[in-house]
């Protein structure tokens, strides 16, 4: 048993790298120092930065080993130095930094061999491990938005999503009743995804498909930029400030719209979800629909809970960790595949596509659930908790299928948009 939690866990640890490797290899040297967006870290900065927090975690808090660089720690404390000024600082070149995480590595691997996988909380089921993975899988995600917001030649290719089997619009009704959010059990779940618990959510309605480029398209073509009655008082001035006309690397193309991905512009799809807008705009959207956006429960209540059973599966389509057949997940794919395409993913409900594609804006602040506890550390979570923050659900195609569960919960400024971000409306019933 715990011979195949450590090979799973090295397995894991092992394909985080490869995506590391791929998005840090894919430019120059010249490329990785450069910062290209001041939202964005340089990405020889995120690097050693996952070197950084792994060797914290495993080489010295789980291994009790030597420190490897202690004297880098500060220059990669995420809370130390905003991503403007990382540039700035006396970083490790592509070469150092490729070396040192290859050196925590090998330690790592060496402590995985030795350590108890059991016993402490931090250790429990490789949770430390777990934790690490996902952190890494997380800075790939944002390496990803890194590469969306570099100019030049394109450098990172995937096939093309599946395209839709069958179309996918309309809503579905989920009747009220108590349902169970959140986990006490999932092995490598983070702290402000616990503890289980019961959440009663009156009747509602939720579209079966996130918003789809062609559905957007017509909200701007209807004048919605420029009709303050769908925007909130802060989302319209922000949609002034920033003189706001269209999601992210949208551009008019004739009647319709291009946009640019990875260095490609191309017309959007129709029938694909929109991606790259603001919670304000999602917002503003969704109340010129006639709509709203699902509260965060909503949201988890759609995609988990099983009314036959009564009880809440890992993932809409139930337990089995989730794959290609299922949901657009991993970078397989460099952008999000049109409603209906993963028919296998679908939730009891008939809701579709609530894992992969494009991450979700709910209308909810990022809280603790009622019994949280920071774990390992107040940092994780604790200290994003407040009204600046939405959440975000469900995952996108940037997004790693091990730092994505039913209950995974990410969260942004309502500004954001260089994210993978798109909505899918609801209503009260
Ligand atoms: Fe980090």
């Amino acid at each position: 048993m715990t011979q195949d939690l450590r090979l799973a866990v090295a397995a894991e640890l092992e394909r985080a790298r490869a995506r590391t490797a791929l998005l840090t290899d894919a430019v120059d040297d010249a490329d990785l120092v450069r910062q290209h967006s001041p939202l964005m870290s340089p990405l020889v900065w995120d690097l050693a930065h996952v070197g950084n927090q792994e060797e914290l975690w495993l080489v010295r808090d789980v291994g009790g080993r030597e420190p490897v660089r202690r004297d880098i720690d500060e220059l990669y404390d995420a809370f130390k130095h905003p991503r403007r000024d990382r540039p700035t600082l006396p970083l490790l070149g592509p070469a150092e930094a490729r070396r040192y995480v290859a050196t925590v590595r090998d330690k790592v691997l060496d402590v995985l061999d030795h350590a108890r996988l059991e016993g402490q909380p931090l250790l429990d089921r490789g949770f430390a491990f777990g934790m690490i993975v996902q952190h890494e899988q997380q800075h790939d995600e944002t390496m990803l938005a890194t590469h969306q917001l570099r100019s030049g030649a394109p450098v990172l290719a995937a096939p093309a999503p599946p395209a839709a089997a069958a179309p996918v619009t309309g809503e579905v009704l989920i009747p009220g009743g108590p349902f169970t959010m959140g986990t006490s059990t999932e092995a490598w779940a983070l702290d402000n995804e616990r503890p289980a618990h019961q959440v009663d959510v009156p009747a509602f309605f939720i579209d079966r498909a996130a918003v789809t480029n062609g559905q957007y398209a017509a909200f701007i073509d209807a004048g919605g930029y420029d009709d303050p009655r769908w925007w909130s008082p802060a989302g319209w001035q922000r949609r002034q400030s920033a003189g706001l006309a269209g999601p992210r690397h949208w551009q008019r193309d004739g009647d319709g719209w291009a946009a640019t991905t990875f260095g490609r512009t191309a017309r959007v799809v129709e029938d694909a979800p929109v991606v790259h807008v603001s919670y304000y705009e999602a917002e503003a959207y969704a109340a010129w629909a006639g709509k709203r956006l699902p509260t965060e429960a909503e949201w988890e209540k759609a995609a988990r809970h099983d009314p036959a059973t009564g009880r809440s599966r890992r993932y809409p389509w139930g337990d089995d960790p989730p794959g290609s057949q299922h949901a657009n997940l991993g970078q397989q794919h460099l952008q999000p595949a049109a409603a209906g395409a993963y028919p296998e993913g679908v939730s009891p409900y008939g809701v579709h596509q609530l894992i992969g594609d494009v991450w979700e804006w709910t209308s909810t602040d990022f809280h603790g659930y009622p019994g949280f506890a920071a774990f390992p550390y107040r940092e994780y979570s604790e200290v994003f908790f407040g009204p600046d923050y939405k959440v975000l659900r469900g995952g996108s195609f940037g997004t790693d299928r091990s730092a994505c569960r039913g209950t995974f919960r990410n969260w942004d400024y309502p500004i954001r948009r260089q994210i993978f971000s798109g909505f899918r409306c609801a209503r009260t019933a």
